[in-house]
């Protein structure tokens, strides 16, 4: 029977996460979750619903609330990463800051994406240290942003044995299924890139490789609901050579996207503020049961999904397919062994092992993959070691950045906002 630990248990996605586990309560025997984290208040609301959810399903696993993480950790199966360092205000001022340099204000990508990862390594850091220590056995699966990035720092500095994970890509092999001819009885996908920067790049219909085809209608790019649609037409699609996730829709349309950013009332993480507000009230009523729909505001979806599934496939030895982030390992060619990429992976009681893509020649998605992970190496140094100049090398190598004052300015303005959470500078 197996100990599950929460690591940022208060997160108003808990309630997803718990239902996974009812979904395959047969396959996954929990004796116990520790919910860990910080905030006790939203903490308490959260697993409250979490526990009434269990009870309404019949399961009598123990759930026990903690702030701290050596508890949490301490001879547990599975640990499941899901933080916000700063919490909503960090991420606000993340999406605010750059965009008074015209750059892009967003919590993932760019320089948002960037602050995120300096606030979050070292919490993460600290993390994986603990489970080394008192847990070297257990599978620390990770949705904490930039799940990547945090990724790329964890698995080459750190021997936890480590998965990134998105609900991105489930959600993007989801609409494309739904692209399909009637009647087929056999899908498959080629898959490529790094964690929110990634391509369908084939998709196979009774092993008959239709996805150029579907170029011709061109393609609405609105899988996730935190992200803006944009249209994207043949020509551009012929360009590109593949279907991208919704998060390149700020590489695509990067003037539109930031001017969208600009003109809106509120940010992503505004907005966010809001929804979890009435969450908290709805998680508060005893009488509720279920997880609400109003979760299904937030860009989250399938997260308990793409979470849980992995869980199954690594304690049930199943050898299934997922899409996780993990070492290239020679899986892609064109990037190097210890590049942490999102792939289609096989996962077994050994973790994920990722398949390789042969033959792959698309110049435009190797160009913008390997200067985003040359971005998010630097990010990681700068991340772990506090170096400046490793700081502004990543800004100064993503592709929605590169300009020296700018990258400069929102660089300074960012480490004076987030002070309190940089140990490392
Ligand atoms: C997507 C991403 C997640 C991200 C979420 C944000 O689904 O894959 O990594 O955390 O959206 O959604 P939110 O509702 O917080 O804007
Ligand atoms: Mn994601
Ligand atoms: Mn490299």
């Amino acid at each position: 029977n197996l100990k599950i630990a929460v690591i940022g248990a208060g997160s108003t996605y808990t309630p997803e996460l718990m239902n996974g586990f009812i979904t395959r309560n047969k396959q996954l025997k929990v004796d116990s979750f520790y919910m860990m984290d910080i905030d006790k208040e939203k903490t308490e609301i959260v697993t409250g619903l979490g526990k009434r959810m269990l009870e309404a399903n019949g399961m009598n696993s123990r759930v026990i609330i903690t702030d701290n993480v050596e508890e949490a950790v301490e001879g547990a199966d599975y640990i499941l990463g899901q933080i916000r360092v700063g919490k909503l205000d960090a991420r606000i001022r993340d999406e605010k800051i750059p965009l008074k340099y015209d750059l892009l204000g967003q919590e993932t990508t760019g320089a948002g994406g960037f602050m995120k990862a300096l606030r979050t390594i070292p919490v993460m850091m600290d993390i994986a240290k603990k489970i080394e220590r008192l847990s070297p056995n257990a599978w620390f699966i990770n949705f904490s942003n930039p799940s990547g990035i945090i990724a790329e720092a964890l698995l080459n500095n750190t021997n936890v044995k480590m998965l990134g994970l998105c609900n991105a890509p489930i959600n993007m092999i989801k609409r494309a299924k739904e692209m399909l001819p009637e009647n087929v009885a056999k899908f498959d996908y080629d898959f490529v890139g790094l964690n929110h920067l990634f391509w369908l790049t084939a998709l196979y219909a009774d092993d008959k490789e239709i996805l150029q085809n579907l170029f011709l209608g061109g393609y609405k790019n609105n899988s996730l609901k935190n992200i803006p649609e944009v249209v994207y037409d043949e020509e551009l699609l012929k360009a590109i050579k593949g279907l991208p996730v919704s998060y390149l829709n700020y590489y695509y349309f990067k003037d539109k996207m930031i001017k969208k950013c600009k003109d809106a009332d509120m940010t992503r993480g505004e907005e966010c503020k809001v929804i979890e507000a009435e969450l908290l009230e709805l998680y508060k009523d005893t009488n509720l049961k279920e997880k609400p729909g109003v979760l299904d505001k937030r860009g989250g979806a399938l997260y308990s999904e793409a979470a849980v599934s992995v869980v199954d496939a690594i304690e049930n030895d199943r050898n299934e397919v997922h899409v996780v982030d993990v070492k290239n390992n020679g899986a892609l060619s064109f990037m190097d062994k210890d590049d942490v990429i999102e792939a289609k992976c096989v996962i077994n009681k050994n973790g994920a092992t990722p398949l390789k893509l042969n033959d792959f020649n698309n110049d435009h998605i190797i160009g913008l993959m390997q200067g985003v992970k040359a971005f998010e190496k630097l990010t990681v140094k700068a991340g772990i070691e506090g170096d400046y100049t490793a700081a502004l090398g990543a800004l100064l190598t993503h592709p929605l950045i590169g300009d020296y004052s700018k990258a400069k300015d929102v660089l300074d303005e960012m480490l004076e906002a987030n002070k309190e959470f940089l140990p490392q500078f």
